[in-house]
């Protein structure tokens, strides 16, 4: 199977996990969920450019049962919207129809209508990442050890603005394993 078929059937596994990773504390709110490359690196072509199903595995996890907001590009890089959980697109198109997703013009719009959701997550991809960084509250960012070729990147994180709390690091099983590490940053306040 190639990397993409594998990273969209583990995204779309419907399955019942209920292990709890411990990841959650009391400043949820708006997060930011990426994976990105040394060099900052999130994509190329509109599609994924690494597999670690841990990864993908840890991204259904903490997204099942809450919104996850996203620009068009990255929803139809998906073959479908996914599962368990609400679907929102991000288009300045007032024409499109997303099958399984609801459309905002605006990502502003869109977080204003999930107000009960206690971790509404925005999953990408570069541009939405790029608009989002004044309105998250939380980073949980996959730090992928290696440099990618890209097209799509994501933000640099700034220090000042930015605190880190969390720090993983982990390897994957494979034969052409790669270093990586889950971060969670929370804005300062
Ligand atoms: N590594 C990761 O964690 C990760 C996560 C997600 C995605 N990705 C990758 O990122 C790439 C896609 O990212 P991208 O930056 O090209 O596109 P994107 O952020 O997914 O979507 C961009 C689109 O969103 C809409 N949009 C953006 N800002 C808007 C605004 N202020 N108001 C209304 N609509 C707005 C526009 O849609 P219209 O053109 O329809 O108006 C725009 O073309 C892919 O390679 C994907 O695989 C990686």
């Amino acid at each position: 199977m190639d990397i993409i078929n594998s990273n969209y059937k583990l995204l779309m596994e419907n399955d019942d996990e209920t292990e709890s990773l411990g990841l959650s504390d009391s400043r949820n709110g708006i997060t930011i969920i990426a994976a990105a490359a040394a060099n900052d690196a999130l994509g190329k072509d509109n599609k994924l450019i690494w597999h670690i199903s841990d990864d993908l595995k840890r991204f259904k996890q903490l997204t099942s049962g809450h919104a996850i907001i996203m620009g068009r590009k990255t929803f139809e890089s998906m073959p479908n919207a996914l599962p368990n959980r609400r679907n929102m697109v991000i288009t300045r198109n007032k024409d499109y129809f997303a099958k399984g997703a609801e459309i905002f013009y605006s990502i502003e719009d869109a977080l204003s209508v999930v107000k009960n959701d206690s971790q509404p997550f925005i999953i990408g991809g570069g541009e939405i990442y790029r608009q989002s960084m004044a309105l998250a509250d939380r980073i949980e960012l996959t730090r992928i050890h290696k440099e990618f070729d890209a097209d799509t990147f994501f933000p640099n994180i700034p220090k000042t603005k930015w605190k880190l709390i969390k720090e993983k690091k982990l390897l994957t099983t494979k034969s052409d394993s790669v270093s990586y590490s889950y971060l969670t940053y929370i804005k300062k306040t």
